[in-house]
C-alpha cells in the first residue's frame, strides 16, 4: 500500500474522540420521556416524585398528556423548509427557540448544579428562563454567575407585602427583564405523592435516608458536601419552615394585590396561572404584557382544564397586544409546535428541563433543550412550515372531545413506593 493510501485510511481510522460517560448515557437518551426515566435512577424517589407528581388524584396531570396526544396535524406538503425559523418573539424580544423555560423552585434539590445550570444552559440556547421566588439561588447569585442571557423573575406576593416590594425591587435593580406574577397558589396543591414520601426542605437525614444514599450516592455526597438549600429569596433562612409558610403565601391576595405590583413594577408584567376565559378578563384589566394559562402542571387545584380547552375563549377577552402564553404538560417538540397552531404566542415547559437537570446537571437540561428543539423542528419541516409564525389553526384539526375520558393513571403510580425515601415535608412550593 502507496504511504498516500495509508494516511487516507489512518485518517477514516481516527478515533472517536473520548466523551463523557455521564454525556454518552444523556445522548441515549432521545426523548423527554427517555430523560424521565434517566432521571428516576439518578435521584431520591421523594426529589423523583416532588418534580413528577401533581395535585390530588393528579387527574389534571393526566389531563394534560390526554389534550396534546389528541392533536392531530393537518400539514401542507411540497413547501421549501429546507431551514426553518425557529425563533419567536417574546415581550418584544427574541426567544432562538419556540419555548422558554417555566419558573420551578429548589432547582438545587434536583442537582446541586441548580438554577445556575438551567440559567446557563438557557443563555446558551438564546431562551429566556425565569427564576423562581422559591428557588435556591438568589435573584443576584443567578445574574452574577450567568450575566448572560434573558431572565425573568417570578414572584409570589407574600403576606408581608414590604418584604414583597423589596423582593421587586431586588429583581429591578439585579437587572431581570420582566415579572411573572403567579396568582394560581392562594395555598400549597396538595401533593400526595410528597405528604407520602415525608418530603421536606431541606431534607432530614434519618436511617431510610441512609440507605437511599447507597443507591443514589453522587446525589447525597454533593447534597451533604455543596452549599446547603435554603430559599435564598428570602431574608430570613434560619425560620422554622412552618413559619416562613406563613411569610410566604397569602391566601388573601386579589386583583388589587395585582394592580399594585403592577404599578411597582417598570418593566414587561406577565400573570401566571390563569385558568379560565373569565379570569384571563379580570387579569387583563390590570394591564399586563402577557398572560399565562396554566393549570401549573396539575399540581395546583386537580381537575382544571388544559389551556388548549379555552385558548379560543381567553383569547378573545385580552386586548390586542397582550401576549398569551401557556404551559402544562408540553413535553415534546410537537406538543410545542402544536400551541402555535392554536394560537399561544409562547410555550413554558417546566418538567421537560427538570428531568434533564435531574438526569445530568448543566449538561441534562442541554440535553432537554435539544431534544425539544430538534422535535420542534423536525414537526414544523414536516408541517410544511419555514418558521413557527407559519403555524396557524389550518396546521391541526380541533378533535379535542368537550368532556375527555380520563386516561389511564401515568406508569410512575401516585402512591408512594415502600422504598421512598423518608424526607420530611412541612411546606414546598
Ligand atoms: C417542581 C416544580 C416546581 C414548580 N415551582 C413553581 C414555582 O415556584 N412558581 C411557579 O409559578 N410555578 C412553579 N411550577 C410550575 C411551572 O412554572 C409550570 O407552570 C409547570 O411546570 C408547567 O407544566 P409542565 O411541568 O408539565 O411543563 C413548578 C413546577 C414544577 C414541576
Amino acid at each position: 500500500m502507496t504511504e498516500s493510501r495509508w494516511r487516507q485510511r489512518a485518517a477514516l481510522m481516527r478515533p472517536a474522540p473520548i466523551r463523557l460517560s455521564a454525556q454518552r448515557r444523556l445522548e441515549r437518551a432521545l426523548t423527554i420521556a427517555e430523560l424521565r426515566s434517566l432521571a428516576s435512577k439518578r435521584v431520591p424517589r421523594a426529589v423523583f416524585d416532588y418534580v413528577d407528581g401533581g395535585a390530588d388524584a393528579e387527574i389534571t396531570l393526566r389531563h394534560n398528556r390526554h389534550v396534546l396526544d389528541q392533536v392531530t396535524f393537518a400539514p401542507t406538503v411540497l413547501a421549501d423548509v429546507a431551514t426553518p425559523k425557529m425563533s419567536v418573539s417574546a415581550l418584544g424580544m427574541t426567544s432562538e427557540l419556540p419555548f422558554a423555560l417555566a419558573p420551578t423552585g429548589f432547582s438545587r434539590l434536583m442537582h446541586h448544579a441548580g438554577e445556575v445550570a438551567v440559567a446557563q444552559a438557557a443563555a446558551r440556547a438564546g431562551i429566556p428562563y425565569a427564576l423562581a421566588t422559591m428557588g435556591t439561588t438568589s435573584p443576584e447569585d443567578l445574574v452574577s454567575e450567568v450575566p448572560s442571557g434573558r431572565k425573568w423573575f417570578q414572584l409570589y406576593i407574600w403576606k408581608d407585602r414590604e418584604a414583597t416590594k423589596q423582593l421587586v425591587q431586588r429583581a429591578a435593580a439585579a437587572g431581570y427583564e420582566a415579572l411573572i406574577v403567579t396568582v394560581d397558589s392562594a395555598v400549597t396543591g396538595q401533593r400526595l405523592r410528597d405528604v407520602r414520601n415525608g418530603l421536606a426542605i431541606p431534607p432530614g437525614v434519618t436511617a431510610r435516608t441512609v440507605l437511599d444514599a447507597a443507591r443514589h450516592p453522587n446525589w447525597w455526597l454533593a447534597f451533604l458536601t455543596k452549599e446547603p438549600l435554603r430559599f435564598a429569596s428570602l431574608g430570613r433562612w434560619d425560620a422554622p419552615l412552618a413559619e416562613l409558610g406563613n411569610l410566604l403565601y397569602d391566601a388573601t391576595v386579589t386583583v388589587e394585590d395585582i394592580a399594585w405590583i403592577r404599578a411597582l413594577w417598570k418593566g414587561p408584567l406577565v400573570i401566571k396561572g390563569v385558568s379560565s376565559a373569565r379570569d384571563a378578563a379580570r387579569v387583563a384589566a390590570v394591564g399586563p404584557d402577557a398572560i399565562v394559562l396554566s393549570n401549573h402542571g396539575g399540581r395546583q387545584l386537580d381537575q382544571l382544564p388544559h389551556p388548549y380547552d379555552f385558548i379560543d375563549d381567553a383569547r378573545a377577552q385580552l386586548p390586542a397586544g397582550v401576549e398569551l402564553w401557556v404551559d402544562s404538560g408540553f413535553s415534546t417538540g410537537a406538543d410545542i409546535i402544536s400551541a402555535y397552531a392554536r394560537g399561544a404566542d409562547l410555550v413554558l415547559v417546566g418538567r421537560a428541563y427538570l428531568y434533564g437537570l435531574m438526569a445530568g446537571g448543566l449538561i441534562g437540561v442541554e440535553r432537554a433543550i435539544a431534544i425539544l428543539a430538534d422535535e420542534a423542528r423536525r414537526t414544523l419541516q414536516l408541517l410544511g412550515c419555514a418558521s413557527v409564525r407559519d403555524v396557524t389553526a389550518a396546521h391541526v384539526r380541533r378533535g379535542i372531545p368537550e368532556r375527555p375520558a380520563i386516561p389511564e393513571p401515568l406508569p410512575s403510580a401516585s402512591a408512594a413506593s415502600p422504598e421512598a425515601a423518608p424526607l420530611r415535608r412541612d411546606h414546598h412550593e
